[in-house]
């Protein structure tokens, strides 16, 4: 078992989960975590952990190599979890380049940190490289028909992103394998499908359309809503990470998914439902520039080969305890929406 994890981009929406989810699963693991605190690190999503002794924090740039070199070539982690990227499809349509140099670049930058601790310790001068696990996204596969339910992204097939976000995102994964292969490292890959739960920045669909709702706006609802998208619940994932840096092979892809695909009709249906609403709040506006029609993952292999599957994913039932956690939550969304967790962030860290 891994006693120290390092994980990057802890402060988001999937690595604060997963900070609660180690400390309940492993309550002896150490988690140092290090986020660049960009618009959607938000410290507050782990404000009650900062005291606990197994948790520390980092404010940093996965990009800052020689912090990198000083953090992780210091061995003082058994496990890296590399969460930490740009995220937004539609951020990324506008702007490319701070994905491509976090995405892709901050990976490499990672990859190098561990490529010099394996030629250090080879020479007996340091500690061996720890095992990393990069979090990738179904994304890199790129687009499924919407009329043959039978086709699913299995780990063969072949990585053909559309958008900025997924291409950068296939940059890493083509980092991390050519680095397995070519140096040996113990490097493994999940790719997962889409998440929700609680602590989702409200840019994406499930939190902006739920958050908007109890504002009594209404949900924009990209096209006619006929993209598919596979949903999974974020503490699923948090477990599937867990698992595959606990016990995956070295230099294997894990597919994580939910077997729960909705279209995002069914999706805003469902959600206007459980919060009382009607379809006159559904606004239909323009569509997604490239926008991928369905996302559908094969999860058979994790499955198979490290008895991972999920337990916490099942509709309505999930979704309407997602949609209920930011009813309950209302102060926290309002904080985001607002830019007032900013404030938050200056007074512990300093003017970003
Ligand atoms: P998020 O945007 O909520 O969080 C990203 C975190 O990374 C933030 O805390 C941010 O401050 C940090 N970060 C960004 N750039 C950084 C940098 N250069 N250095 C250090 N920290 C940096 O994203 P999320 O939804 O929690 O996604 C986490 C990971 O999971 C990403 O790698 C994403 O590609 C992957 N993923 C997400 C989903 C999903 O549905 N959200 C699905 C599959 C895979
Ligand atoms: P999103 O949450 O951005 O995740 P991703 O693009 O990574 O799948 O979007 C999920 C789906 O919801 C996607 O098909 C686009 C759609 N969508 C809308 O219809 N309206 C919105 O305002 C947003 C943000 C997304």
């Amino acid at each position: 078992m891994v006693k120290h994890i390092l994980l990057t981009g802890g402060s988001g929406f999937i690595g604060s989960n997963f900070v609660r989810f180690v400390f309940n699963a492993r309550p002896g693991v150490k988690i140092t975590n290090l986020d660049a605190l960009t618009y959607s690190g938000n410290p507050e999503n782990l404000a009650d952990l900062e005291h606990d002794a197994r948790y520390r924090f980092v404010k940093g740039d996965i990009g800052d190599a020689p912090l990198m070199e000083r953090l992780i070539g210091s061995g003082e982690f058994d496990g890296v979890v590399h969460m930490a990227a740009e995220s937004h499809v539609d951020r990324s349509i506008m702007d490319a380049g701070p994905f491509v140099r976090a995405n892709t670049l901050g990976t490499q930058v990672l990859l190098d940190v561990l490529r010099r601790m394996q030629v250090r310790h080879k020479e007996g001068k340091g500690p061996p490289p720890p095992r990393f696990v990069y979090v990738s996204t179904d994304e890199v596969y790129g687009s499924l028909p919407l009329e043959d339910k039978s086709q699913l992204f299995t780990e063969e097939t072949p990585l053909q992103p559309n958008s900025p976000y997924s291409a950068s995102k296939a940059g890493g994964d083509c980092l991390v394998r050519a680095y397995h292969h070519t140096f040996g490292l113990d490097l493994l890959t999940t790719r997962c499908s889409n998440n929700f739960g609680p602590y989702q920045f409200p840019e994406k669909v499930i939190p902006l359309f739920v958050t908007n709702l109890i504002e009594g706006k209404q949900v924009p609802l990209y096209g006619v809503g006929a993209n598919v998208r596979d949903w999974l619940h974020v503490e699923d994932h948090c477990e599937a990470v867990l698992t595959v840096l606990e016990r995956g092979v070295s230099g294997e892809v894990y597919n994580v998914g939910g077997n729960n695909e909705r279209s995002n009709l069914e999706l805003t249906h469902a959600i206007l439902a459980i919060m009382g609403k009607g379809k006159d709040m559904i606004r239909n506006v323009e569509d997604r520039l490239g926008h991928d029609l369905r996302y559908a993952i094969d999860a058979s292999k994790i499955k198979r080969e490290l008895g991972w599957q999920p337990t916490r994913s099942a509709w309505p039932k999930a979704l309407e305890a997602t949609c209920r956690w930011y009813v309950d939550n209302r102060k926290w969304w309002e904080r985001v929406k607002s830019g007032a967790y900013r404030e938050y962030y200056e007074r512990q860290y300093g003017t970003r």
